[in-house]
């Protein structure tokens, strides 16, 4: 034990262990370019304010650093999956409001209310202990936002319950209902066979914003009058002209936008959005191999010539895909090389033969640009039959995070 004592760095250096940058392996958070999507979110959503979700580690960006910038650019609130996650930005001196979306609330109710954190509610009992744990903690009132299924299936009160639900909330006057809530389940997609995606959304999303008006409607009736109004994700905001008119919807809730991608390849030209994260590592081994020689686990590529051969200290362990084994592109020097053999835990090969003069302590970028070349999520969540918001969620725990402000 001593032994360690006597190791020990000075205070100003006990970083988290895995944010010491010794392997060249990093996520790269490009914090101007998040500040720019903002700013293309709250264009696109006129009168309506910006929720910002940093659920699932702020999308893989580090939902520290991402949610302390957007805090500082004013958004109105942050939104997280889980009381953890807002725990977390609690401890991290987060203050904005922040709006738990997800339903897994059972040994939390305490929590929220210790730490001033909003739920999304939509069962009774939501509301029964959420109204307790104010009680215990001598809250006078606390805030959730009431959460309706409009087409999602997935969490939300039916708007064929709703009328019940509201009778049993209104036994506990201490919880106030501050906001309406429900989510696009197809905003992202076009009408099969419409040759051209009309704006407001298809059939299905149209149809969801009804739902929604009638049960703001319902609740309006019964004489509550949440202050926040939201329905729309990225797809929304990119595409559902509603949350413009700043009346009924004042609210938005993008995600992916703000991290620079838009939800789907049909609405990329609807506003100009800069990718906030890059992956990058270095070239750590590099060596010759005779024609002939197999790479990795399972020797699954053999060297159809003289290669070179690159090692990177990246893996499946940092979240870059096992799928990714002999397909994806990684840039070395500015050019396009390809993952040779299957991708290891901690570790993956690359052939550089073709690109010249690279040596070990070039650059390798997985996500992002190098020179006049881009590797976008999109491409690499295609190589792993997955959509590009796994491939940015993906990114391990194990990565550190840097930020810079371009
Ligand atoms: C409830 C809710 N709102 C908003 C979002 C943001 O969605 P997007 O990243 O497509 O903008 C999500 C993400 O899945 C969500 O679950």
């Amino acid at each position: 034990m001593r032994q360690f004592e006597d190791a020990m760095p000075p205070a100003r250096d006990r970083r988290r262990a895995l944010d010491h940058t010794v392997r060249p392996t990093r996520a790269e958070v490009d914090l101007a370019a998040l500040r720019s999507n903002l700013a293309a979110a709250r264009a696109l959503a006129g009168k309506a304010e910006v929720l910002a979700v940093v659920k699932a580690n702020g999308y893989g960006h580090g939902a520290v650093p991402v949610a302390r910038e957007l805090e500082k650019a004013g958004v109105t609130m942050l939104g997280v999956a889980l009381v953890e996650e807002g725990l977390e930005l609690r401890n991290a001196g987060v203050k904005a409001p922040v709006l738990v979306l997800g339903g897994s609330y059972e040994g939390g109710y305490e929590l929220m209310v210790a730490y001033g954190l909003v739920p999304s509610v939509f069962r009774p009992e939501h509301v029964e202990k959420l109204a307790h744990a104010a009680a215990a903690q001598g809250k006078g009132e606390v805030v959730a936002h009431l959460k309706v299924d409009t087409g999602m299936g997935r969490i939300g009160v039916a708007l064929d319950e709703l009328d019940e639900f509201l009778d049993r909330a209104r036994a506990y006057p201490n919880v106030r209902l501050d906001g309406l809530l429900s989510h696009f389940a197809s905003a992202d997609l076009t009408d099969a066979g419409a040759a051209e995606a009309p704006r407001g959304g298809g059939r299905f999303t149209r149809e969801q914003v009804a739902r929604f008006r009638e049960a703001l409607g319902r609740v309006r009736a019964r004489g509550l009058n949440p202050r926040w109004r939201h329905l729309s994700n990225s797809a929304g905001v990119l595409d559902v002209p509603e949350v413009r008119d700043g009346l009924e919807l004042n609210l938005v809730r993008p995600g992916i936008m703000l991290y620079g991608l838009p939800p789907a390849g049909w609405l990329a030209d609807r506003a100009r959005l800069r990718p906030v994260l890059s992956w990058k590592t270095g070239v750590t081994h590099l060596k010759t191999v005779p024609k002939g020689t197999p790479v990795s686990y399972g020797g699954t590529w053999v060297a159809p010539r003289e290669s070179i051969i690159a090692t990177l200290p990246i893996g499946y362990a940092d979240g870059y895909s096992r799928a990714y084994s002999n397909r994806a592109p990684v840039l070395v020097r500015g050019q396009r090389a390809r993952i040779t053999g299957r991708v290891c835990m901690d570790m993956c090969m690359v052939d550089v033969t073709d690109v010249p003069g690279v040596q070990v302590g070039d650059e390798a970028v997985l996500l992002g640009e190098q020179g006049a070349e881009r590797i976008g999520a999109e491409e690499l969540a295609a190589l792993a039959s997955t959509i590009h918001y796994e491939v940015l969620c993906g990114v391990g725990a194990r990565v550190p995070r840097v930020t810079r402000d371009s």
